[in-house]
């Protein structure tokens, strides 16, 4: 997508031709700072601080990771290393697990002085696949938004960040957005800022910003309200993981809005790449790992002050303790369907098996 003009992906390889370079996420929106990663520890560090977040491009991340990991030493053993490292940056979206795990199976067979070109070749692949499969699923959300849109303004709530800068471009849940923007037809946007992080306030506003599409930032709490008054039509979000039963790991607060959702008559569509169906797992709730996180992002936030500068401040008694869950579960009851690489289906197992009929 573009900034100011500029084609960008939110990861690269650097001219160099070995070199990974990333867009800083916790600098935005107040600066963009390009970052080069040189090694696999730094690449860990990326995705573990979320310097880059978002399921399919921590799985891009990861492969490239692997790839500076094997530049410095080809052996077995530091693939191995290299995949453990990567597996216990974050927890919850498999397309970590799913990225390494692919890495690992072109890798590991092949003699130590061939493993690094294929590496590199691999996560290119992985890399080239995301862009191609989010580009589907915007065409495959588009013709939802024509729809509801029927000639006149639509309004979309979504959560977090599931746009151009958590994937390797365009988005899951944000490209069929840039898509219809793009056809011309009257698209808004609701932003949930997405607290303890605000990848929503952060990430989606500056996005959206740069893309030109109309958008309103609303706090968490606002968004069953406005669905209760019908003033959303649609509300597509992303995912972390999604169960073969369709149960939808999201950032947390994803379950609420499915909730109000659902009594307020809302769609409430998941945009997911395959990369990100654990295939191996029916029950969200029971089976999927949920990543907590450091109390201090909840008892503290980050923003641009009134003189300029950059503060941190915190928002309640020193000594007060906070609980971090990044991430819930939405059961497929509550999930209008989902929109994929390969089209649109049912939130159930056989709506997902319909389209990937390989994995029965
Ligand atoms: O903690 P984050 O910022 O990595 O969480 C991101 C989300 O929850 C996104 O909605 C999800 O990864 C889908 S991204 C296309």
């Amino acid at each position: 997508m573009k900034i100011d003009g500029t084609p960008y992906r939110a990861i690269w390889l650097d001219q160099d031709g070995w070199s990974v370079r990333i867009i800083d996420q916790t600098k935005l929106p107040w600066s963009f700072e390009i970052l080069r990663l040189t090694t696999l520890e730094e690449a860990a560090h990326a995705i573990r601080a979320m310097l880059v977040r978002g399921a399919p491009l921590i799985g891009a991340a990861a492969a490239y990771g692997l790839c500076l990991g094997l530049r410095a030493d080809p052996g077995t053993a530091t693939l191995a290393r290299g995949a453990e490292l990567l597996m216990a940056t974050r927890p919850t979206a498999v397309n970590l697990a799913w990225a390494i795990e692919r890495m690992r199976v072109r890798l590991e067979n092949l003699p130590p002085d061939r493993r690094v070109a294929a590496a590199y070749a691999e996560a290119a692949a992985i890399a080239e696949e995301d862009v191609a499969c989010n580009a589907a699923i915007g065409r495959g959300g588009l013709e939802l938004i024509v729809h509801a849109a029927a000639g006149r303004r639509v309004n979309i709530l979504t959560h977090c960040n599931a746009g151009w800068l958590a994937t390797v471009d365009w988005g899951t849940a944000l490209a069929p957005i840039y898509m219809a923007h793009d056809h011309g037809v009257d698209v808004h946007v609701y932003v949930d800022e997405t607290r303890p992080r605000n990848q929503g306030a952060a990430l989606t506003a500056w996005e959206l910003g740069k893309h030109g599409v109309a958008h309103t930032l609303i706090a968490d709490n606002a968004g069953g309200h406005l669905m209760q008054r019908g003033k959303v039509d649609l509300v597509i979000v992303g995912a972390d993981r999604v169960t073969r039963a369709g149960d939808v790991a999201n950032k947390i607060g994803t379950y609420l809005k499915a909730l109000a959702a659902r009594d307020a008559g809302v769609p409430f569509w998941v945009a997911v790449p395959s990369s990100t169906i654990d295939w191996t797992i029916r029950d969200g709730i029971a089976a999927i790992p949920i990543e907590e996180r450091a109390a201090s992002e909840v008892t503290m936030v980050t923003g641009r002050a009134l003189d300029g500068s950059i503060a941190t401040v915190r928002l309640c008694p020193k000594e007060t303790p906070a609980a971090n869950p990044a991430f819930d579960v939405t059961p497929a009851r509550l999930v209008s369907g989902f929109i994929t690489e390969r089209g649109r289906c049912a939130a159930s197992e056989g709506g997902l098996l319909s389209l990937f009929p390989e994995h029965k």
